[in-house]
């Protein structure tokens, strides 16, 4: 069997760096809230000049150029992220184009919320030729759509990207679950403006707000990040831990034996929760949401991209991806290096 394996990574993140205590100039919130909730210190925003694909083209450029390939053996651009500067093109194409990827061949995003790096390697796995290399971005600029009058979400997103190129291979194991369980109600946030009615019942309202703005885009406040913070944490824990057996279970690696479980980095407390609910050492969860936040579809490509950095991906190393989020969405991936 063929499966995909990483050969090169890199990653960007904002310029930005909010701690906590800067939160709290802008949020009625504390360090010490936000620390024992949640385990985040600090987060990073898009300043001047940086944006969602600002991010994701730096990080892809450093991951071709980690891969030793050159950039015209890319046969796939798969792009994970909610927050795209365009509705079109996709980010991928804009990534395309600005690193003159070769012409021809697919690029496209997904939308798995912070599932989606972990359902792009499966795409990857199904849509690659052999032997031939694709290129799979996480990136997200979460700080636009963040509503700073609600200090219940505000305090726990992040921007940032991160890139793999990938190979698929013979005799390289790799494994993979995806799922989702429809629901509007735990996590959303509307496209931009949110108007019910269609355009053409609404133009003469429209025309009018936009002249009062003095031709300012329309923000209606809608496609802000709503959450019910107590039943997406109860639905994390449980995708988690069903997500670990997954994975256990099509390996056939348990996980007191896999390497690394780099998990979704929404929040120290869901991964506390499994970790001793199956009585794993704290080593075996990789960690960096405290410098971080929750960064949706680039946390898993981030985390992967840290223990790269670090050397702790030595050939041979078996790492286990688990990502929920928004859809609900939920996914699990085993990767050799
Ligand atoms: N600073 C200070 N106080 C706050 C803040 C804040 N930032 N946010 C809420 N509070 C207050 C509330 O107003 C409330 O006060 P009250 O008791 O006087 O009414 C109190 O803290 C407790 O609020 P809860 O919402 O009950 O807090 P909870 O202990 O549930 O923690 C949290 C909230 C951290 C969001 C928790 O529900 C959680 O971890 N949920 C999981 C959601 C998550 O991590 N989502 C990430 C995105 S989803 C994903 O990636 C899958």
């Amino acid at each position: 069997m063929s499966g995909i394996q990483i050969i090169g990574m890199g990653h960007a993140v904002p310029s930005v760096c909010v701690t906590n205590a800067d939160m709290k100039k802008i949020v009625d919130t504390s360090d010490e809230w936000i620390r024992t909730r949640t385990g985040i210190r600090e987060r990073r925003f898009c300043g001047e000049g940086e944006s969602l694909a600002t991010l994701a083209v730096r990080a892809a450029a450093e991951a071709i150029d980690s891969s030793g390939i050159r950039k015209e053996q890319i046969r796939l651009v798969i792009t994970a992220t909610v927050t795209p500067d365009y509705q079109v093109p996709s980010t991928s194409c804009l990534i395309q184009e600005k690193l003159q990827l070769p012409s021809g061949i697919p690029a496209f995003d997904i939308n798995a919320a912070c599932s989606g790096f972990v359902y792009g390697l499966s795409l990857v796995q199904a849509l690659l030729p052999e032997n031939e290399f694709a290129l799979l971005i996480g990136a997200e600029q979460l700080s636009r759509m963040l509503d700073f009058s609600d200090r219940s979400t505000a305090v726990l997103f992040g921007d940032g990207a991160a890139a793999a190129v990938l190979q698929k291979k013979a005799g390289v194991p790799f494994y993979s679950h995806l799922a989702a369980g429809g629901n509007r109600s735990a996590l959303w946030a509307a496209s931009a403006p949110a108007n019910r009615l269609p355009a053409w019942q609404n133009a003469e309202a429209q025309a009018e707000r936009k002249e009062q703005s003095g031709g300012k885009p329309e923000d209606t406040g809608t496609y802000r990040i709503h959450m019910d913070g107590r039943s997406v944490f109860r639905f994390a824990v449980r995708a988690l831990s069903e997500e670990l057996r997954e994975m256990e279970k099509q390996s056939g690696i348990p996980a007191e034996k896999v390497d690394q479980i780099v998990c979704h980095q929404a929040n120290q407390r869901i991964l506390d929760y499994v970790r001793k609910e199956r009585g794993l050492p704290e080593e075996k969860f990789f960690r960096n949401l405290d410098r971080y936040g929750n960064t949706s579809g680039a946390s898993i490509p981030l985390a992967l991209y840290d223990l790269w950095n670090e050397g702790k991906l030595e050939p041979g190393t078996r790492v286990f991806c688990i990502g929920f989020g928004a859809g609900l969405t939920w996914a699990g991936a085993c990767l050799t290096f």
